[in-house]
């Protein structure tokens, strides 16, 4: 699925890293007819003042059905299960254009930034009402995200 939707082999080998070390925390499928087309992944993330925390990564659809809500459904599914478990916030990179209308705001908005310099492609959305109050400076994501090209 990651090998087909990215350029290339890291997003594949981070989900299978993720699931090795057990740190898969959440993993969705979107099947239609059957055929698994779409997958979201959380993993947990740490950063000072919070916890509770999960990254979105990777989420993708085989490129033969984009554009048809599915990735979006991905994302929505995911946030109602991370919130199901307790979990207190999500922080993604991505592009803000599609992820605001799910709620992330740039995490800069509550002081906290990535460590790849995403700027405000680095989002975050509370899950649980003053989740971030007291969080602030670098979100670290698992080290298996170190490896992704
Ligand atoms: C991103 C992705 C999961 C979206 O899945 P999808 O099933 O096409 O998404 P949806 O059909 O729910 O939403 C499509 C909408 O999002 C927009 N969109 C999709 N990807 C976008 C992106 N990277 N940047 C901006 N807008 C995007 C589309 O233009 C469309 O807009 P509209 O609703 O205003 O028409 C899919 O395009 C994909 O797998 N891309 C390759 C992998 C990737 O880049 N993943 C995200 C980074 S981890």
């Amino acid at each position: 699925m990651h090998l087909a939707a990215f350029p290339g082999p890291g997003e594949a080998d981070l989900v299978d890293a993720l699931r090795r070390t057990a740190r898969l925390t959440l993993s969705r499928v979107g099947e239609v007819d059957g055929a698994v087309v779409g997958h979201v992944a959380l993993s947990p993330v740490t950063v000072a003042g919070a916890t509770g925390g999960l990254g979105l990564a990777p989420v993708a659809v085989l490129p033969e059905h984009q554009g048809r809500g599915l990735g979006g459904a991905l994302v929505v599914d995911a946030l109602g299960a991370a919130r199901a478990q307790g979990a207190a916030f999500v922080v993604l990179l991505g592009d803000p254009g599609w992820y605001a209308r799910f709620g992330f705001r740039p995490a800069s908005t509550w002081g906290l930034h990535d460590a790849w310099g995403g700027g405000d492609a680095f989002q975050a959305v509370q899950l649980q009402p003053g989740a971030l109050d007291g969080a602030r400076g670098v979100v670290a994501y698992d080290p298996a995200f170190d490896d992704l090209g």
